[in-house]
């Protein structure tokens, strides 16, 4: 953070480009197979291969939270970087399963990685946590507020799941995902994302008890309130018309079309919702990154680990263009087009 600059100066300053210079990702090592849950629950792999497209997610050890993922995802992104952590400026974590209430996930964090120097928060906007964060630090960064901002998506599902709900336990899992944000001279960087949201529809997903609304009690303890409760179908129908719009927006807004992708980073929520979307824009597989099969729905982590996986396994090249597209509970979803 600039605080040596009177904040009148800084409106007078010409806004700045912002690029993602490095990412990095972290899942935990357990890994609970289709035919693990055939123990727990009345599934099997067929049914959630065909419905969902995932055979193994990742869980994380008891002692293992939140801000420890989030924080190895980090330190990957910084050594990608080549930067120190004492450079961040701010850390932006979004997450619905955040360590505590208070402190926020993000100064754990700046704790963990010794980033003394940044300002920290967490961001609850579910599986679009991570694409909120984007944007709030692109924000940041082209007016010059901030140099250097790490965001992060990371959530440990697995605290939250009802683990005798068969209708949503095969869904999801743990891990988190990094990226570091910076003025990069010559690119245009992140070039536009859309925000959106509806709370009209906050129920169809939702945890709805643990916070003030319903706290947990003695009473109410058996009835598992502070678990992940979905109207799939609702889910699903609500994700494919948000993110196919907002893709639509976005890529408009950007002055680009779908055959200028060179990937599209779609939240891994669903197979046959990413099939959807793909065919709605009207791209071939090949330009449709998948990770899925191997961790299921991260929520906020899932769209910022398969960044880092596209961008380590060499899916975009310098100055292509790529668009990241996520939707979640809230409902919230957003979009960024980015010349990477
Ligand atoms: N194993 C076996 N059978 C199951 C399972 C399971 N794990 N879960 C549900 N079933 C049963 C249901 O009980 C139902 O049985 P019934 O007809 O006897 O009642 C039957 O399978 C069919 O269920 P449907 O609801 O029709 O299954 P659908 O094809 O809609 O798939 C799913 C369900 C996978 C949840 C789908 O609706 C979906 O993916 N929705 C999106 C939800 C999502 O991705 N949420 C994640 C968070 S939001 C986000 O990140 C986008």
């Amino acid at each position: 953070m600039n605080k040596q600059q009177p904040r009148t100066t800084r409106l007078h300053k010409p806004k700045r480009t912002v690029s993602v210079i490095a990412t990095g990702s972290y899942v935990p090592h357990k890994v609970l197979t289709n035919a693990d849950l055939e123990k727990l629950v009345d599934t099997n792999d067929e049914w959630i291969t065909t419905r969902t497209g995932i055979k193994e997610r990742r869980i994380a050890a008891p002692e293992e939270t939140t801000s420890n993922m989030a924080a190895k995802a980090a330190q990957a992104a910084l050594d990608q970087a080549g930067i120190s952590a004492e450079e961040i400026d701010m850390i932006i974590v979004g997450t619905v399963t955040p360590d505590m209430q208070f402190p926020n996930t993000a100064c754990l964090v700046q704790n963990q990685i010794g980033a003394k120097h940044a300002i920290c928060f967490d961001l609850s906007a579910a599986c679009s946590g991570f694409l909120y964060g984007i944007e709030i630090a692109q924000q940041f960064i082209s007016s010059r507020s901030c140099d250097t901002v790490l965001v992060i998506g990371a959530d440990k599902l697995s605290t939250i799941v009802d683990w005798t709900d068969r209708n949503t336990c095969v869904l999801f899992g743990d891990g988190a995902g990094a990226a570091i944000l910076r003025h990069r001279p010559g690119s245009h960087g992140i070039i536009h994302t859309t925000l959106g949201a509806n709370g009209d529809y906050a129920e169809i997903l939702h945890m709805p008890g643990g916070g003030s609304k319903l706290p947990l009690t003695k009473e109410n303890i058996e009835a598992r309130p502070n678990t992940i409760k979905m109207n799939g179908k609702d889910v699903y129908k609500h994700a494919v018309t948000a993110m196919v719009s907002a893709a639509h927006q976005t890529l408009e807004t950007a002055g680009l079309t779908a055959k200028d992708l060179a990937c599209v980073i779609p939240h891994q929520a669903n197979l046959r919702i990413i099939d959807a979307i793909g065919s709605r824009l009207g791209l071939g597989q090949d330009k449709v990154f998948v990770n899925l099969q191997n961790y299921g729905n991260t929520s906020a982590a899932a769209v910022a680990i398969a960044l880092d996986e596209a961008n380590r396994t060499g899916r975009m090249k310098k100055d292509d263009y790529i668009l990241l597209v996520v939707f979640g509970g809230g409902l919230t979803w957003a979009c960024s087009a980015i010349q990477w």
